[in-house]
């Protein structure tokens, strides 16, 4: 496939230039033209922001845990062409009881024709209105929000409430355009009950909360123009412990000595993030760690990354995932993917930045265990998409009328991290951090795209030098399947120790026979994976046994096992695979044990169908939806 043409006008200039012309100069600073290409095109969102756009959104929300909706208001700010009579929103699943102006005055508006995945486009009729006032309910199975019951919380007392926008699931409880090019600044004014603490992705105006008759309200502002996906929420027993001068950690009480010691290191994680690539431009970077329901390992909110509960390994073992969502503070959050086709803008950017703290912070082995595990999951995401000739295995990917989540595979963070890898040791690390530097601050607070990459490569990194662009291969990384041959594999040499050690066991030496008493998590990984996945029952449970993994609090470890040990059908491990399963609903871990389960026919179909009737009721929508689909699961 050849780049496509870039178009150099942006909706910015174009909106501008529409208005009055005359006032050029004294124009407010707009940001720099963003290189906008036909592949900007959102196709899962159904705004037509060239017509009217969102530029801010305030919201006015109550939590109402009884009959588990948000409702209040969103007002909208809309910038126009001049010719607009309406603006279209994404929602999904919302009760709209009406729309009005800051004044009160109705505005007509209706909810077209949509779909189960993206949900219903939402017009409103503007009668030269600026500002629009959305009235609105959440449904009580909103896909964003998660209400969790006390029984689900660490301090089993009080309910919980916690929202997961990335990719387009904030549609279900804001009205907006929900497109990660769309770039709003946002506030909240959020009233819930007066036990319970209110935090989200934005600068906290009252920590404490204030009384209300019957509640407290706390307030948000968020004044930079961040992707609609980033606005998060958090509701529950919650509270603070700092960390450093501009880093701490959320938790409910009983978490938040065990995670103040996980992360000890956040502050000099933040230095060490800028040291690289520049200024932390978010204010202060805080954590929060939730209940064991968060589908995800962490969700890079601004300012506040959400985390699962399972990175508490007890060892500061796992602290990478930090670093990850940390990265994303640069590359997701300043410079955005512009549409889902090309999240690996954010993923794979992230997951090379995420290597480079890791070897600021832990040193280049560490680093390079890290990196060689992150290659094995990248040849593990091509066999599952198909092969290295699926279409799928491409950076650059066509997701129109697919969820934006099937693209959301390893291989927009493997492939993209070693792209960017092979770029650096293709041009020299000098050149190529100064070049990652002034690329985040180039397109800081802007939507980026695969062509205005490369348009800012060519002028900013390769100078027109051919021969080097075709030495790195540029377009065949970003819009052919499969590793280019210059690939970059980096190899950690204590690996070389853990495969012979694995090769040792599954040819019959005891576990008890290998000194493992020093490996780290990543060495423990390395060596469940490279085992075969024929081994006889003796043997697994010899390895159970010497190294309690069927027991391990070590999430990553405790999978690498399962997958192991259901792979083999080894039976004690179902009670482990039980026990896990409905702890803990990180999708990374519960769908691919769930589908190893499911292929293994008459053995494992029964388990999966047992624990999964068990552990549903449990997981957020984003794992629960992928479980089903998978297994074909009806209620
Ligand atoms: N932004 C992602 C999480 C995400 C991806 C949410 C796709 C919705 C759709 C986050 O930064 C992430 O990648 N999390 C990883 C951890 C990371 C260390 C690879 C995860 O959740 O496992
Ligand atoms: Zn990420």
């Amino acid at each position: 496939m050849t780049l496509r043409k870039i178009v150099s006008t942006t909706l910015l200039a174009a909106l501008a230039a529409c208005g009055s012309a005359k006032n050029e100069n004294t124009a407010a600073p707009q940001a720099a033209p963003v290189l906008f290409t036909e592949d900007a095109k959102d196709t899962h969102s159904f705004a037509r922001p060239e017509e009217a756009r969102v530029r801010h959104v305030s919201l006015d929300l109550t939590t109402d845990f009884d009959t588990r909706v948000v409702q209040g208001t969103a007002t909208l700010d809309i910038e126009t062409a001049p010719d607009a009579k309406e603006v279209v929103l994404d929602s999904k699943s919302l009760n709209i009881s009406r729309v009005t102006d800051t004044e009160g005055r109705a505005l007509p508006f209706a909810l077209g024709k949509g779909d189960e995945v993206h949900g219903q486009p939402l017009t409103v009729q503007l009668g030269g209105a600026k500002k629009i006032v959305v009235h609105y309910a959440s449904a009580p199975g909103a896909a964003a929000l998660q209400w969790l019951s006390p029984s689900q919380t660490a301090g089993k007392k009080l309910p919980y409430l916690f929202s997961q926008g990335q990719a387009i699931l904030n549609r279900t409880w804001i009205p907006t355009q929900d497109s990660p090019g769309i770039r709003q600044s946002w506030d909240a004014t959020i009233t819930v009950p007066e036990e319970l603490t209110a935090v989200m992705s934005a600068e906290m105006l009252t920590p404490e909360g204030e009384e209300t008759d019957g509640g407290r309200v706390f307030r948000f502002k968020m004044d930079k123009p961040v992707a609609p996906y980033l606005i998060a929420i958090a509701v529950g027993d919650l509270t603070f412990k700092e960390i450093g001068p501009r880093t701490g950690v959320w938790t409910e009480p009983a978490m938040l000595e065990k995670s103040a010691w996980e992360f000890a290191d956040l502050e000099k994680m933040v230095s060490a993030a800028e040291g690289l690539y520049g200024p932390y431009r978010w204010g202060r970077y805080d954590l929060l760690v939730l209940p064991p329901s968060f589908p995800f390992g962490g969700m890079e909110n601004p300012r506040l990354t959400f985390l699962t509960p399972t990175v508490i390994a007890g060892d500061r073992s796992l602290v990478s995932l930090i670093a990850h969502e940390l990265a994303h503070s640069w590359s997701g959050n300043l410079v955005t993917n512009a549409t889902w086709d090309d999240f690996w803008l954010n993923e794979g950017f992230t997951t090379y930045f995420e290597n480079r703290i890791m070897e600021a912070m832990e040193g280049k082995e560490r680093a390079a265990m890290l990196a060689d595990l992150g290659w094995s999951d990248m040849e593990q995401a091509f066999t599952d998409v198909g092969g290295s000739r699926s279409k799928d295995t491409q950076l650059h990917l066509n997701l129109d009328g697919r969820d934006p989540d099937d693209g959301m595979t390893n291989v927009a963070y493997e492939k993209g991290a070693v792209f960017l890898r092979t770029i650096e040791q293709t041009v020299g690390r000098e050149k190529w951090d100064a070049y990652l530097k002034s690329y985040f601050d180039r397109f800081a607070f802007q939507p980026q795209t695969s062509a205005g990459f490369i348009a800012d490569l060519r002028k900013n990194l390769l100078g027109g030098d051919a021969a080097l662009e075709k030495k790195i291969g540029v377009e065949e990384w970003i819009y052919q399947p499969g590793v280019p041959a210059n690939a970059v594999h980096l190899k950690a040499a204590s690996f070389a120790a853990i495969d012979q050690a694995a090769k040792a066991f599954s040819g019959g030496q005891p576990a008890s026979s290998i000194d493992a008493s020093k490996w780290s998590t990543q060495e423990r990984v390395r060596f469940l994976n490279a085992l075969p996945r024929r081994l006889t029952p003796a043997q697994l449970a010899d390895l159970d046994a010497t190294w309690k993994l069927g027991s391990t609090g070590n999430g990553e470890i405790r999978f690498a096992w399962l997958m192991l040990a259901v792979a083999n059908r080894y039976d004690p491990a179902a009670a482990s695979a039980e026990q896990f399963l409905t702890a803990q609903g990180r999708r990374k871990f519960v769908s691919p044990l769930f589908e190893a389960l499911e292929k293994q026919g008459e053995w494992g179909k029964p388990i999966a169908a047992r624990i999964y009737a068990k552990a549903r009721p449990g997981y957020h929508s984003v794992t629960a939806v992928t479980v089903d689909k998978m297994l074909g699961w009806k209620a």
